[in-house]
């Protein structure tokens, strides 16, 4: 069950956290599986840690706030491996290389751009890129990593952030409504706070933020891996259009 043998798997903002985790889970079910980063050396880093534990992984440079740049790295990347099955929207700027919050009064138009550009437009960037070869091929999974904060009124300052992950996923909603028919599911996962140690990061008052979620702890790349791992197989495909809250059983409303 919920293997990924054969399937080639792209997740954005892989080389360190979350992304990480998730490109670990993809690759350790079978999947071949093209790190995305910003930063080359990370990704390089976590593709070398995918082969050394046996799987398979190319490193892949790109801002996905560039669609012209994921596209041509997206094109080359199918032409050397394997065209993209399983998309995961990974990259954002909510992580342990955040933000400061900032209330709406205090912020300017400048921000509101690079907020929707890296959690909104880059979804749509690489989603754009793999989609048609999804569809013609009748398999696809797109996967969306976005927040508690995309659903629900979290906490002061995240206002910009929080607007863009709810575009992300209102748009993987219709997105899957286009694409249902074709074999693609387009599912969002809606993460609570993440422990950033694995990115080697303290997150201030950890042990009190870890109390006030009913399961006792923080998330872990692990964690998001699995569901993404789940949504990603073959056997999720009547689960279409949702956005999975995965958080510890924290109270999202
Ligand atoms: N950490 C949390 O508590 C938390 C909670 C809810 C949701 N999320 C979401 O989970 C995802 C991952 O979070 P994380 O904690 O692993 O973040 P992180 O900051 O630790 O890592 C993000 C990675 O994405 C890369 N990246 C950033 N912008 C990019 C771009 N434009 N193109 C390509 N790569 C880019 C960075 O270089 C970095 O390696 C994000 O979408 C974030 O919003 C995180």
């Amino acid at each position: 069950m919920f293997a990924l043998d054969g399937r080639a798997a792209l997740v954005t903002g892989a080389g360190q956290g979350v992304g990480a985790g998730i490109a670990r889970l993809l690759a350790a079910q079978g999947a071949i599986v093209a790190v995305n980063d910003l930063d080359a050396e990370r990704a390089e880093r976590v593709s070398t840690t995918i082969r050394d534990a046996g799987g398979r992984a190319y490193p892949a440079v790109f801002d996905v706030t560039d669609p012209r740049a994921a596209l041509l790295a997206i094109r080359a990347f199918e032409r050397a491996v394997a065209p993209v099955d399983i998309l995961v929207n990974n990259a954002g700027n909510g992580g342990a290389e955040g933000f400061r919050p900032t209330r709406f009064r205090q912020t300017v138009p400048e921000d509101w751009q690079r907020f929707a550009d890296v959690n909104l437009f880059g979804v749509m960037a690489c989603t754009k890129a793999v989609l048609d070869g999804m569809c013609a091929r009748r398999f696809g999974r797109v996967i969306t990593i976005a927040s508690a904060a995309g659903v629900s009124g979290q906490a002061f300052g995240i206002s910009l952030y929080g607007a863009a992950k709810g575009g992300a996923i209102a748009f993987m909603r219709h997105l899957a409504m286009e694409t249902a028919r074709d074999g693609v599911t387009a599912n969002t996962v809606a993460l609570g706070l993440m422990d950033p140690r694995p990115s080697g990061r303290e997150l201030a008052h950890t042990a009190e933020q870890a109390e006030r979620i009913p399961v006792g702890r923080l998330g872990t790349p692990e964690d998001a891996g699995a569901i993404c791992a789940f949504l990603a197989s073959t056997e999720s495909a009547w689960i279409t259009g949702q956005t999975l809250q995965v958080n510890g059983g924290a109270i999202t409303t």
